[in-house]
């Protein structure tokens, strides 16, 4: 099962780049599972204009992110709440691949992290995310992992060692690979064709 991982943020420092790697060094410390770790801030686009499209076409930083999320079969992402929803550069994102024929989201499993200074953990931000990937057919596992004041829960390794914080990661991880392991996805290269 090839799993590609990436933060709904692009800061240096992002709390939720820290939070999907930590997810990704989970998964292969107990899952025995290889995820792709994808930093957006090296494929830079711009907000969706379909003008750009018309003229010059989908960003070729699209195109290599739409093949990534074709060949995989699961995507774990990690999103911070921007002002209740939904952050700018992955709605952007997906406005972007959905442009492809077929849309390279559908049918792949998704696992939906945010971690927030707040006390919430961005948990409004995460119900707001869900929504344009399931409209697009991604299945997007029904529980979620927000983690709140998240500044204070990782180690100068960037591990996250607050314990519930890591409870929780755990135990839903290990929820969502038994269920993305019962319920295989389709995937491949075939689900993916540039306009
Ligand atoms: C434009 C903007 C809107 C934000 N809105 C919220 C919010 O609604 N809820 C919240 O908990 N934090 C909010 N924050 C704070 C972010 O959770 C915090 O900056 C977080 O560290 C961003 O994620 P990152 O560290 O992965 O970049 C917002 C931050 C920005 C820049």
């Amino acid at each position: 099962m090839k799993i590609v991982a990436f933060a709904g943020a692009l800061r240096k420092d992002s709390v939720s780049k820290k939070l999907v790697q930590e997810t990704v060094r989970l998964l292969a410390e107990e899952h025995d599972l290889d995820a792709d770790y994808v930093d957006l801030k090296e494929y830079p686009f711009p907000v969706y204009d379909s003008d750009i499209e018309q003229s010059i076409g989908i960003p070729e930083s699209i195109d290599r992110l739409g093949k990534l999320v074709a060949n995989a079969s699961i995507l774990v992402i990690a999103s911070p709440e921007y002002n209740g929803g939904i952050s700018s550069v992955l709605k952007t994102l997906v406005d972007w691949l959905s442009r492809f024929k077929p849309d390279p989201l559908a049918g792949k499993h998704l696992l939906l992290l945010s971690a927030s200074p707040s006390g919430s953990g961005g948990v409004q931000g995460l119900w707001h995310t869900r929504v344009p990937f399931e409209a697009l057919g991604v299945h997007v596992f029904p529980q979620m992992v927000a983690i709140p004041r998240a500044t204070d829960v990782f180690d100068q390794n960037d591990r996250l060692v607050e314990s519930k914080a890591a409870d929780k990661l755990r135990r839903v991880l290990q929820s969502f690979v038994e269920h993305a392991v019962r319920h295989r996805p389709i995937n491949g290269d075939e689900n993916h064709r540039a306009k």
